[in-house]
This record gives structure tokens, C-alpha cells and sequence, in this order.
């Protein structure tokens, strides 16, 4: 038997109409989630923290819980992002440890814990972190291909999670492009060589997930992830309707009842509905292009993006050749945030300032230094010394030991502007300062979530509605092609706000 992970509440609406569902669409279906007879039901984490705050206008600590209330069975799951929790940068050992005993006190049972190089110093205090609150720690190995990620170096990496204190492993194939015999290979060296349970996370991009999950069930995965199907393809987790079908009455069967799964999926259809202006039609499509260029679909269409802004879309196929040269120069790192944002930038610079490196970001200077974390493979040696012959030294311990705490200071500043906050208001305010403050002050001006939502559902669509073409409504022109959103908010974000950032421009800190 496999279980599943349904992910309909996070990644399958972070991953198709970019982390928008608000927590009243959620709590109608609650009932009948809980009921399902999941493994757990993620919820949280990821982009939805910031999601919530700085576009939703809810308190994303009220939704957990919530849905803690509403569904008391199932245990509730999150993605977090090692040191980085939620957010974009590493914070402090101490914000770290008091994020997760909060969140495990509100609700969360299962906390996902990666690290977008693998390097397991990024994990290990928030692996303590969620073995002192009594929660079950998914020790997480981000799936990529290169010259140095090979079995032995995957099962390596597991080992050292178990170690940390992992009670089961997660493989997480961001990108979507886990075959399913390299899958099942990696599952049973796993399972026999760590020894504990492995789940498996995959995204449908290059259409080959489905495949993936039964191959990994096959070869003895305990749980895979899915999407309840109006939120699953495309950039988003393979449907579960569709995996619980394929393997009833196997020895695999997940013994979920499809008619009660069918239910639940005509009611978010019409949740879906409500969202439309923000569904891409690129986010629904199958895009095998990573088989062939090894770009992530998300990466591809920030590189677009940004190719467009600087008029020089001619230059894309430069720019893939360029990415797999960068990535090999950083040490291999897998392509996901905020390392998919790092590489993709200065590989369009390598392209576009007419010199390789003629000028290099300040977070490029940054993961030089090791300020991200130890790579998977050395960095190369000239560019290496290029970087550090200005500016400050390579680091070679754990990036947070050089964090002071803060945790004390941010409870401080944030009662000055709330005097009744509580430690969860005041993580919310540690992690994104700038974010809660607007948060706040939009609240108190009494736009709240529901006041906004036809507001912004409103805009958003006369934003993606491309311009009106003779004889062509624009209503019926559809979405004009931004691109998939598999990825996190983040990426965006980031691309927004520090796309161009030239060597001497402050890195305001993610
Ligand atoms: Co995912």
C-alpha cells in the first residue's frame, strides 16, 4: 500500500494560480478532507505565509489554525525552507526555533525541511527544532541531474539526514523531471540503505510524474504527492484521482474512496473557477523542454522575462546555453529558489554585458562567499578568486553561526506597533518586516481579505489580459503567456524588486 500526500492546499495552488486560495475556499471542504483517510494534507509553508500576508491580507497563523479546527484527523504538513523557513533569506538559529515550536503548537504535524543546496548544516536546527516539539521531521533531498549528483552522493545525503534526526525522507523533484526507473533506483537504495520511510514530491511538468509516482510506489516509496485534479498538471503534482485509480486493487491500493475524491473535486472546481484571471494556460500545459535545455519551465519564463525587458530576446538561446555553464561554475547547484533566481540572472548578464562575468551579482558575490551554504561540487577556482579578490572573504562554517539572535528585538518592535502581539505575530514580523507593516496597516484601514478579493482578482485579470487586437474582445483573449508559476512567490518577487542588481547595489536581504 502507498499513501498520499494531498497537496491541494498549498503546492497545488501555489504551483497554478501562484499561492492565491484563500482560506475561505479552504474551510468548505475541510469536513471532507479530513475524512479522505490521507497520509497528511500540506497546507502551509512555501510561499503561502507570504502570500497571505502581502496580497491576501490574512494572517496566515489564523489559517493554520483554522484548519486545524476543521480538520482535527489528518495531520497537517508544511514545506519549510531549512534556515530560510518561509522566507528568502537565513535567519537566526533562534527565529528559527521558536517559527517551528509555534508552528507545531498551532497545528503543524509533518514539517518538509530542505535546503536548495543540499547542504544539511542549512537543516540541522530546524531538524532539532521539530524533534523538540514532538513533530515528525521529513528530512528533504532536492532531486537534480548533474556530474555530482549520483546515487551514492543522493544516499550519502539521506544518511546524513537520518543523523540529523529525520524520521523519514522526502525526495523533491522540483523541476518535474524525475524519471521513474532513476526514481525507483533512488527510493530502493534509500529505503535499504538509510532505512526510513521515503516520500516522494514531484511536479507534472515534463509529463512524466504520473509515471514516476507508480514506479516509486513500486519500489517501495511509503507516500507519494498529489493534487486533487482541478489542481493538479502542469506545474503543479500529478492528480490523485488519477494515481488512487491506477493502483486500486494492487497490492499499491491507497484505499482512498474515489467517489468521495470525486466530490471534492467538483467542489474545487468551482473554486478554481473564482481564480481564473490568475490561471495560465502555459501553467496547465505539458512543457518537456527541461528533458532537452535542463531550465526549469518557472526559471525559462523569468529568463524571458527578463530577456524582454532589456528588448534582447534573440539572445535566448545564448542565455541556455549560458545557464548550464554558470550552473557548472557554482559547484552544481540544484535549480530551485532561490539558487534557480541566482544563476538564471547572471547567466543572462554573462550573455548580455558582452563578458563572462563582466559583472556579477551581489548575491552571485554572496554564494561565492558561502554565504548560501556549501555547494555541491567546487566552485570554479577562477571565478572564485575573481570574486574574492574584492570585497569580504569566503566563510567556510555554517552561514546562521554568523547571525546574532533576534527573535527578543523583533518581539520588541513589533509591540511598539501592535502592543498585543504575540510570539506569532511577532515571527510574522521577523520574517517579513516590510510585508507585516503594510499587512498591518491595511488591516487596520479595514481591508481585510474579503474586501479585496474582487478588487484584486479584478486587476489581475486587466493584467494578464493581453492588449485588445482588432476584432478581438479582450475578454477572450485568455492570459498573455507570463509563464508557469511552478515555483515559489519568491521567484517573482525577486525578479520584481532586485532584477538588475549591479555589482556595487546593497542586497536589502532576503
Ligand atoms: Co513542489
Amino acid at each position: 500500500m502507498v499513501e498520499i500526500t494531498e497537496t491541494v492546499l498549498r503546492d497545488g495552488h501555489q504551483s497554478l494560480i501562484a499561492t492565491r486560495m484563500r482560506t475561505r475556499d479552504m474551510l468548505p471542504a475541510a469536513e471532507r478532507l479530513d475524512a479522505i483517510g490521507y497520509r497528511s494534507l500540506e497546507v502551509w509553508g512555501g510561499a503561502t505565509f507570504d502570500v497571505a500576508l502581502r496580497f491576501l491580507r490574512e494572517d496566515p497563523w489564523e489559517r493554520l489554525r483554522s484548519l486545524k479546527k476543521a480538520m482535527p484527523r489528518t495531520p497537517l504538513q508544511m514545506l519549510l525552507r531549512g534556515q530560510n523557513l518561509v522566507g528568502y533569506r537565513h535567519y537566526p538559529d533562534d527565529v528559527v526555533r521558536k517559527f517551528v515550536a509555534e508552528s507545531a503548537r498551532q497545528g503543524i504535524d509533518i514539517f518538509r525541511v530542505f535546503d536548495a543546496l543540499n547542504d544539511p548544516r542549512n537543516m540541522e536546527v530546524a531538524l532539532d527544532a521539530v524533534r523538540r516539539a514532538g513533530a515528525r521531521a521529513q528530512g528533504t533531498i532536492c532531486y537534480t541531474q548533474s556530474p555530482v549528483h549520483t546515487l551514492p552522493a543522493f544516499v550519502d545525503l539521506g544518511r546524513r539526514l537520518a543523523e540529523l534526526g529525520a524520521d523519514e525522507l522526502c525526495v523533491k523533484d522540483m523541476a518535474g523531471f524525475l524519471p521513474p526507473t532513476e526514481g525507483a533506483a533512488l527510493v530502493r537504495a534509500l529505503v535499504k540503505e538509510v532505512g526510513l520511510p521515503v516520500v516522494v514530491h514531484t511536479h507534472s511538468s515534463s509529463g512524466m510524474s504520473t509515471m514516476t509516482c507508480l514506479a516509486v510506489a513500486e519500489a517501495g516509496a511509503t507516500a507519494v504527492d498529489s493534487a486533487l485534479s482541478p489542481f493538479s498538471g502542469g506545474a503543479s503534482q500529478p492528480p490523485t484521482e488519477t494515481l488512487v485509480g491506477a493502483m486500486q486493487h494492487t497490492p499499491l491500493d491507497p484505499k482512498l474512496d474515489l467517489n468521495a475524491l470525486a466530490d471534492l473535486a467538483s467542489y474545487f472546481a468551482t473554486v478554481l473557477e473564482k481564480y481564473r484571471p490568475l490561471l495560465n494556460l502555459r501553467s496547465l500545459q505539458t512543457d518537456p523542454g527541461i528533458l532537452t535545455h535542463q531550465v526549469p519551465g518557472g526559471m525559462l519564463s523569468n529568463l524571458l522575462s527578463q530577456l524582454q525587458e532589456q528588448d534582447a530576446l534573440g539572445r535566448l538561446t545564448e542565455v541556455l546555453a549560458e545557464v548550464p555553464r554558470v550552473r557548472a561554475d557554482l559547484g552544481y547547484p540544484p535549480l530551485v529558489t532561490p539558487t534557480s533566481q541566482i544563476v538564471g540572472i547572471q547567466a543572462v548578464l554573462n550573455v548580455l554585458t558582452g563578458g563572462r562575468y563582466r559583472q556579477v551579482t551581489k548575491e552571485v558575490r554572496d554564494y561565492v562567499r558561502g554565504l548560501y551554504g556549501t555547494p555541491p561540487a567546487p566552485i570554479d577556482p577562477e571565478l572564485k578568486s575573481k570574486v574574492l579578490a574584492f570585497g569580504e572573504p569566503a566563510i567556510t562554517g555554517r552561514p546562521a553561526d554568523l547571525l546574532p539572535p533576534e527573535f527578543e528585538k523583533m518581539l520588541g518592535e513589533v509591540r511598539a506597533l501592535v502592543p498585543a502581539a504575540d510570539d506569532a505575530e511577532a515571527l510574522s514580523y521577523a520574517l517579513f518586516p516590510v510585508v507585516y507593516r503594510s499587512y498591518r496597516s491595511a488591516v487596520d484601514r479595514g481591508l481585510t481579505s474579503d474586501v479585496l478579493t474582487s478588487a484584486a482578482l479584478g486587476v489581475v485579470g486587466a493584467l494578464r489580459a493581453p492588449a485588445p487586437t482588432p476584432g478581438v474582445p479582450a475578454a477572450e483573449g485568455g492570459s498573455s503567456g507570463g509563464g508557469s508559476i511552478w515555483a515559489h512567490e519568491g521567484r517573482a518577487r525577486l525578479q520584481n524588486q532586485r532584477r538588475w542588481i549591479d555589482a556595487s547595489h546593497h542586497r536589502s536581504g532576503r
